[in-house]
């Protein structure tokens, strides 16, 4: 038994003294004692290491007692299993030397076995659990197969992938085989990191925003909407599409156990959209943590009592920027440790 169960009860939907909090890309770069660890291992030294990706899950928990903790990994070291070569350069992020752009190189790729390449991500989950020690849940994740798309034939990060949508829109067979071959690898995924230990796990589809209605269905929500039917039985699912606004009337007519949203809408029109059967995540804008203290403190109180206290989980619209300062934070978080109603 987990003894702060808040965020659990949150996905099921039960009524809570007060809602969950935890911040996306918490176990990052804004914390010093992250950096002290960046400074002698490179980027996916860290995934692979799990004596470093346990120890980087449980520091943001360590300092500021959020309600769920989240496995320290990235989304890229899914295709990094399945053949694709990334890299993380420094100054430049998420590189590919050579990105996929045809359907001979489509088939390259290939659907790997998940311990055999991924069985660091297990030992990172199972060794994060004892130093959790059932205080708090532990969230497992995957980015969503088009998000991950994006990168594998962008090559790199983008303000438009461009050519990320050419390729579906010119190449829709070569794409789909693709998409196809993400989602199998994460649904192999995520169940194992079910049964390493995770309590729920959340899908980022961070670039669904750059999609059109109609292709968001096509090339995103088709395939996220897979893996949450997969994985309904073994663990809550929460679908955060950025940008995805537009969705939500959709995305709620599925199995998901709770929406994640960013803050270019209202709690108010999320919560009309998705009607009241699912839980909301979400949604103060990152860049609102360099605001004082005591302004954050207002915006959260007002955040949740737009959301309403039940099936909600408190969180940013993204991720936390990396130089935010340590005191904002902890305002974020205590804000909603000191809610009442
Ligand atoms: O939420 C957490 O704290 C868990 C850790 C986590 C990381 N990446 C660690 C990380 C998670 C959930 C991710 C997801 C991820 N990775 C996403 C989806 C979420 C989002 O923010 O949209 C995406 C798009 C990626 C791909 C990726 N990895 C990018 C774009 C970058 C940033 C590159 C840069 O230099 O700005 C990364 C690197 C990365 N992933 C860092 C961390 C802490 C920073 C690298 C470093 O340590 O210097």
């Amino acid at each position: 038994m987990i003894k702060n169960d808040l965020f659990l009860k949150a996905l099921k939907g039960e009524t809570v003294s007060r809602p969950p909090v935890w911040m996306m890309r918490q176990a990052g770069r804004f914390l010093p004692e992250f950096r002290a660890l960046r400074e002698k291992y490179d980027f996916f030294t860290r995934c692979r290491t799990p004596e470093l990706a346990s120890e980087i899950t449980v520091q943001p928990y360590r300092r500021f007692g959020m309600d769920a903790a989240i496995i320290f990994s990235d989304i890229l070291v899914v295709p990094q299993a399945m053949n694709i070569n990334f890299e993380m350069r420094p100054n430049v992020g998420p590189w590919l030397e050579n990105p996929i752009r045809s359907l001979k190189d489509v088939e390259q790729v290939i659907v790997p076995e998940i311990n055999e390449t991924l069985g660091y991500v297990m030992d990172a989950i199972k060794l994060a659990k004892e130093k959790l020690n059932n205080e708090v849940p532990l969230i497992g994740f995957a980015g969503s197969p088009w998000t991950i798309l994006c990168y594998c034939v962008q090559g790199q990060g983008s303000k438009t992938f461009d050519k990320a949508k050419e390729f579906c829109f010119t190449q829709p067979i070569a794409a789909h085989t693709l998409l196809q071959k993400i989602t199998d690898t994460t649904i192999a995924y995520l169940k194992e990191k079910v049964k390493a230990g995770v309590d729920a796990v959340q899908i980022f589809d961070s670039w669904g925003g750059m999609l059109s209605p109609v292709d968001y269905q096509e090339f995103s929500w088709k395939y996220i909407n897979q893996i949450i039917e997969a994985l309904k039985d073994d663990a809550p699912v929460i679908a955060f599409g950025k940008g995805c606004w537009f969705a939500l009337e959709k995305m709620a007519n599925s199995n998901v156990s709770a929406l994640g949203v960013d803050w270019t809408i209202t709690p108010k029109m999320a919560r009309k959209l998705i009607g009241n059967k699912i839980t909301l995540q979400g949604n103060l804008d990152p860049t609102r943590l360099l605001s004082p203290p005591k302004e954050i403190k207002k915006l959260v109180a007002k955040m949740i009592d737009d959301f309403g206290k039940d099936k909600y989980i408190v969180n940013l619209g993204h991720g936390i920027l990396p130089y935010t300062p340590l005191d904002n934070a902890k305002a974020f978080i205590e804000a909603v440790q000191e809610y009442k109603n």
